[in-house]
């Protein structure tokens, strides 16, 4: 039997990657230069029916309408940004996500990064590696029981990150509309930053949220107010938060995503108010599988002629 085609866009866990290669004859993407890419544009391959993919990579729209084949872009995340849903929707092609299994996982990290930047784990960590102990205490950290704080998107991950910030302050949240939840709604971002002292980011990344965070809003939080991004870097004007962390004029931030990861700039990397993960808030072995599974299942369901089991389109 011939194994239907399939582009993969990036790296996955051995097993993803083993089940792909069961139901699929693999192209890797990541693994082609530029000029292998545009032949395989130019060929307009009408076998290969799938793209696989993650949320920070996508599928390039040049990539989309050479497949004439193409029936699923399955990513291996929720974030849709990198995939334009008009083009898939124009053309036929679902696309899938993986949806509520990683919610949990970037709640909790978005905690562990709140409580980290207050409590400065990482340059704490440091200074007794660094032998620095023995010649002294190591300063003071800031609280974080009592802070308020507000979280800019309440969608499904906002919503775990908002249950477990509640045990520790007051918490606020803003987003298109109010919901049915014991926190305070605020109308807008810049509201929300000057009534917060740490301001979480959990709102998708799309053209309303281009860049959200500009000087205003880093202005409104203010030197005590710390920064939390868990959702996309576009969301933030990286070069605006450089500029507010260098002249103090907040606290500090705490990065998993950036405007364009893997790069992370030297003025981010060489900051002492600024922690940083490289993208790990749904690495988990437990949750990855779980998406690895559900990635499949979208996959096989188009397999068998099916819609995907979780299509955006
Ligand atoms: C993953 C993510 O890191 O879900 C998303 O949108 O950004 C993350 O969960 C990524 O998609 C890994 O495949």
């Amino acid at each position: 039997m011939t194994l239907p085609t399939a582009i993969q866009m990036c790296p996955f866990s051995d097993y993803l990657e083993q089940e792909l290669a069961k139901r699929f004859t693999l192209i890797r993407w990541d693994e082609m230069d530029e000029a292998a890419r545009q032949a395989l544009l130019a060929q307009r391959d009408d076998r290969i029916g799938a793209v696989v993919t993650n949320g920070h990579v996508g599928c390039p729209d040049d990539l989309m309408t050479a497949l004439p084949g193409l029936r699923i872009i399955a990513i291996h995340g929720v974030g849709f940004d990198k995939v334009n849903l008009p083009l898939a929707k124009e053309r036929g092609v679902g696309v899938s996500t993986t949806p509520n299994v990683l919610n949990e996982d970037v709640a909790d990290l978005a905690i562990g990064l709140v409580i980290s930047l207050l409590r400065e784990v990482a340059p704490a960590d440091a200074y007794v590696r660094g032998g620095r102990w023995e010649q002294g205490d190591y300063p003071l950290g800031r609280k974080v029981t009592g802070r308020r704080f507000g979280i800019v998107g309440l969608g499904r991950i906002g919503m775990e990150i908002g249950h477990r910030l509640a045990a520790f302050g007051p918490v606020a949240y803003t987003g298109n509309t109010p919901k049915d939840v014991p926190y305070r709604f605020v109308p807008d971002a810049l509201t929300l930053a000057r009534e917060s002292d740490v301001l979480i980011l959990a709102c998708p990344s799309n053209a309303q949220t281009f860049h959200l965070v500009d000087d205003a809003i880093l202005d409104a939080l203010g030197p005590q107010g710390y920064i939390v991004n868990i959702a996309r870097g576009a969301v933030i004007d990286e070069a605006a938060l450089i500029g507010a962390i260098d002249q103090r004029r907040i606290a500090g931030a705490a990065l998993d995503v950036f405007e364009h990861e893997p790069h992370v700039p030297e003025a981010l990397r060489a900051s002492p108010h600024v922690l940083l993960t490289p993208h790990i808030a749904s690495g988990t072995v437990e949750t990855r599988r779980d998406m690895a599974d559900m990635v499949l299942q979208n996959l096989d369901a188009v397999l068998a002629g099916d819609p995907p089991t979780h299509a955006l389109v």
